[in-house]
C-alpha cells in the first residue's frame, strides 16, 4: 500500500513534467465583454521592478509576467485596476522606492498589500493579491481555502515572478524603465509558451472509500466517500486559471486534507499524528484531537462550501449510532441471525 503510494506519486510528478500549459487558448474562447478601449489594451506584458537607483546586483525577485489578456476578460472594468483612471504603467507611480506621484506607495505594497482602505470618493485600488485573496472566497474555492493555510513560499512567488530567456541588458534596461514594448511581449509571450501547469494526483489516485474507525465507541462513522470528494473538489474548480496556476505541485489538492507531511513517505491516517487523548497534549497546543481534527476539517469545508447536506448538525448523516445505542441497528442484527 505505501509503496503502491510512492508510486503513484513518482507517476504522477513524472506526467507533471511533460504535460504543456494547454490553459491559455481555450480559456481566452468565451467572447470578452464589451469594452470601450480594447483595442488600446496589450496581451501580455512584463512588469519590471522599476526603481530610481537601480542597483542590479541586489535585485533580488525577477520581473513578473502579467497576461492582461486574461485579466480584462474576467475583471468588470479598467478602473477596477487602473485606478487613478489613466492606463499608464503603474510604475510611472509606484516604484520600488515609491516617489511624489504615487505618494510613496512602494511597488512592492501596490502589488501585494492586503490592507487597503475602501474609498468613497474615488476608485479603491487593487493589488495583485487582494484581488486574488478574494476570489477566494467564491463557495467553491471558500471549503478548502478556509481549512488550508497559505505558507507563501518561493513556489507560490515564483508563479508571477519568472521569466524566460531574460538577458542582463533586458534587466538593466527594464529596470530603468526603457526596455522597448516588442522586446517585453516578445518575452512575456516566450514565457507563456514555456508555462507547464501541473497535473495535479487524480480522484484515482487515492482509494474509492475509506473506513474511518479509529474511535468507534459511541457513534459508528460512516464510510468516507473519498473518489466522490475528490471528485466533486477538483470538478468545480478545473476551468480556473487562478487555480490552475497556483495549485503547483501534483500533490497541493491532496494535501488540502493531508497536510504536514507528503502523502507518500508514511500512511496518511489522520491518527498517525492527532492522539485519541481527551484534550490536546499541552506540547502542540495547535494541534487538536482527534474526534476535533475530523469534525473540524469535515465541518469547515462543508460550511466553506455551502453543502447542503450533511448539516454540521445531522450527526447521522455521516454517524450510524454504534451497537447497543440504536434500536434499529439491534433489531437489523436480529434479522441477520
Ligand atoms: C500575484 C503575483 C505575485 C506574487 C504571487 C508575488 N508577487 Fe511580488 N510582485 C508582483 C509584481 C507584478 C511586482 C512588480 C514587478 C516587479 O517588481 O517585478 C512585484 C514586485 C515585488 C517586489 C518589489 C520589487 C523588487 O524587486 O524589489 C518584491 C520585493 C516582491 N515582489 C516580493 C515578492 C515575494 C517575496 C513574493 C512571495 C512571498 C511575491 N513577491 C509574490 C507580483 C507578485
Ligand atoms: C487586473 C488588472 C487590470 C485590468 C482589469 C486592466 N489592466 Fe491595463 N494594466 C494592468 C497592469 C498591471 C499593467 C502593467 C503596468 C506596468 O507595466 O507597470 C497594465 C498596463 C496597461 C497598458 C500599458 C501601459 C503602458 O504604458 O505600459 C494599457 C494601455 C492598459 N493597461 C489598458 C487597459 C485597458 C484599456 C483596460 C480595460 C479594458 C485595462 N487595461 C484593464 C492591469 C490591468
Ligand atoms: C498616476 C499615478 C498612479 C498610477 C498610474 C497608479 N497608482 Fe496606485 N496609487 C497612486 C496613489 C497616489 C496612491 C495613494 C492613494 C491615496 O492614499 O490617496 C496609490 C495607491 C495604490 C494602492 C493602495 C496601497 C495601500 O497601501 O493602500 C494600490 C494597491 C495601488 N495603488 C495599485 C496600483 C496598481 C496595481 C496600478 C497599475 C495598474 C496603479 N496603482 C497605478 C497613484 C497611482
Ligand atoms: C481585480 C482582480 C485582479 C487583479 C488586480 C489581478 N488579478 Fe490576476 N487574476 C484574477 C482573475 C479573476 C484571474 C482568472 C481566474 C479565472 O480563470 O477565472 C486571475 C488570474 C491570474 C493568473 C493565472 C492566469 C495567468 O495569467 O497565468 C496569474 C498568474 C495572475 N492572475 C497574476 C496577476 C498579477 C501579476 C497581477 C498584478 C499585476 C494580477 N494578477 C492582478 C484577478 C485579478
Ligand atoms: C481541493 C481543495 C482546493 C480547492 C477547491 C481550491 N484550492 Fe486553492 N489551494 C489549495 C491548497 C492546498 C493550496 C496551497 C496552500 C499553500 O500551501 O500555501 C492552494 C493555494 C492556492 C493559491 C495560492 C495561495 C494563496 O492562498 O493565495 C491560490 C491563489 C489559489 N489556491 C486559488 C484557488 C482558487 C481561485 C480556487 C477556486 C476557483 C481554489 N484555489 C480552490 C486547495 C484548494
Ligand atoms: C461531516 C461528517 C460528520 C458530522 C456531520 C458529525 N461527525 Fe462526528 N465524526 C466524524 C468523523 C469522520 C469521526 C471520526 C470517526 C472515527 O474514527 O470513528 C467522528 C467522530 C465522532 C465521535 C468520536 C467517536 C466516538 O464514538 O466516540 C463522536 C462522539 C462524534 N463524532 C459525535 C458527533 C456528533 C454528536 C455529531 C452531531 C452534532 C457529529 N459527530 C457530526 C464525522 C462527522
Ligand atoms: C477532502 C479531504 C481529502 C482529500 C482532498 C484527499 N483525501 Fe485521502 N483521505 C482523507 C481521509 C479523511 C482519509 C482517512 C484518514 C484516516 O483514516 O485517518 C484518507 C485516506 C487516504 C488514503 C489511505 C487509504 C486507506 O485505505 O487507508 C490514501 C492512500 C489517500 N487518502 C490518498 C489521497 C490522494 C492521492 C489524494 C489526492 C488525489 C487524496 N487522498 C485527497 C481525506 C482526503
Ligand atoms: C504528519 C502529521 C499530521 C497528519 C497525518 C495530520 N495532521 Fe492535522 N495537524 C498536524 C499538526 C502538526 C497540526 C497543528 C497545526 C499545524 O502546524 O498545521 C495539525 C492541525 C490540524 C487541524 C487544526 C487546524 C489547522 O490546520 O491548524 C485540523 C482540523 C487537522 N489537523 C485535521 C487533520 C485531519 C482531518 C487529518 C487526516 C486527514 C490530519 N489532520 C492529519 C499534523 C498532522
Ligand atoms: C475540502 C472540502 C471537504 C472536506 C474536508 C470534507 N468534505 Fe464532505 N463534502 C464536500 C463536498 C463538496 C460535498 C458534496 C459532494 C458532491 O457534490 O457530490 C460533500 C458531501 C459529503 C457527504 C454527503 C455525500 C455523501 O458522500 O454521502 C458526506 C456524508 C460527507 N461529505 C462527509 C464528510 C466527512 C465524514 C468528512 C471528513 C472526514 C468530509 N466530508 C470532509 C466537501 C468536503
Amino acid at each position: 500500500m505505501r509503496n503502491g503510494t510512492t508510486l503513484l506519486l513518482l507517476a504522477a510528478i513524472a506526467v507533471a513534467g511533460v504535460a504543456y500549459l494547454t490553459l491559455w487558448e481555450p480559456s481566452l474562447a468565451p467572447a470578452a465583454p464589451a469594452l470601450t478601449s480594447v483595442s488600446d489594451a496589450p496581451s501580455a506584458m512584463v512588469i519590471f521592478p522599476v526603481g530610481e537607483k537601480p542597483n542590479y546586483e541586489g535585485v533580488g525577485m525577477k520581473p513578473v509576467v502579467f497576461n492582461h489578456l486574461v485579466h480584462k476578460n474576467r475583471v468588470e472594468n479598467c478602473e477596477s485596476c487602473h485606478h487613478t483612471g489613466e492606463t499608464v504603467a503603474c510604475t510611472t507611480c509606484h516604484t520600488v522606492e515609491g516617489n511624489v506621484k504615487g505618494k510613496f506607495v512602494t511597488l512592492n505594497q501596490a502589488m501585494h498589500t492586503l490592507r487597503i482602505l475602501p474609498q468613497a470618493d474615488r476608485n479603491t485600488p487593487q493589488s495583485c493579491v487582494s484581488c486574488h485573496t478574494k476570489q477566494l472566497q467564491k463557495p467553491k474555492c471558500a471549503g478548502c481555502h478556509s481549512i488550508v493555510k497559505p505558507t507563501r513560499s518561493e513556489i507560490y512567488c515564483n508563479v508571477c515572478h519568472s521569466v524566460t530567456g531574460l538577458t542582463k541588458a533586458d534587466i538593466v534596461d527594464g529596470i530603468a524603465g526603457k526596455l522597448s514594448d516588442e522586446r517585453k511581449a516578445e518575452l512575456a509571450a516566450n514565457t507563456l509558451k514555456a508555462r507547464k501547469n501541473p497535473v495535479q494526483l487524480q480522484p484515482t489516485d487515492g482509494p474509492y472509500k475509506v473506513m474511518i474507525d479509529d474511535i468507534a465507541d459511541k457513534y459508528k462513522a460512516n464510510m468516507f466517500a473519498h473518489r466522490r470528494h475528490v471528485n466533486s473538489l477538483m470538478g468545480r474548480i478545473k476551468d480556473n486559471a487562478l487555480a490552475s496556476a497556483f495549485h503547483n505541485q501534483p500533490t497541493t489538492l491532496c494535501s488540502t486534507c493531508h497536510h504536514n507531511r507528503l502523502l507518500a513517505s508514511a500512511s496518511p491516517k489522520c491518527g498517525s499524528c492527532h492522539s485519541q487523548r481527551a484534550n490536546p497534549d499541552p506540547a502542540t497546543p495547535a494541534r487538536p484531537q482527534l474526534k476535533a481534527a475530523y469534525h473540524l476539517q469535515c465541518m469547515g469545508c462543508h460550511k466553506g462550501m455551502n453543502v447542503a447536506r450533511p448539516l454540521n448538525i445531522s450527526c447521522v448523516t455521516c454517524h450510524k449510532e454504534s451497537e447497543g445505542q440504536s434500536v434499529a441497528r439491534a433489531a437489523e442484527k436480529l434479522g441477520e441471525k
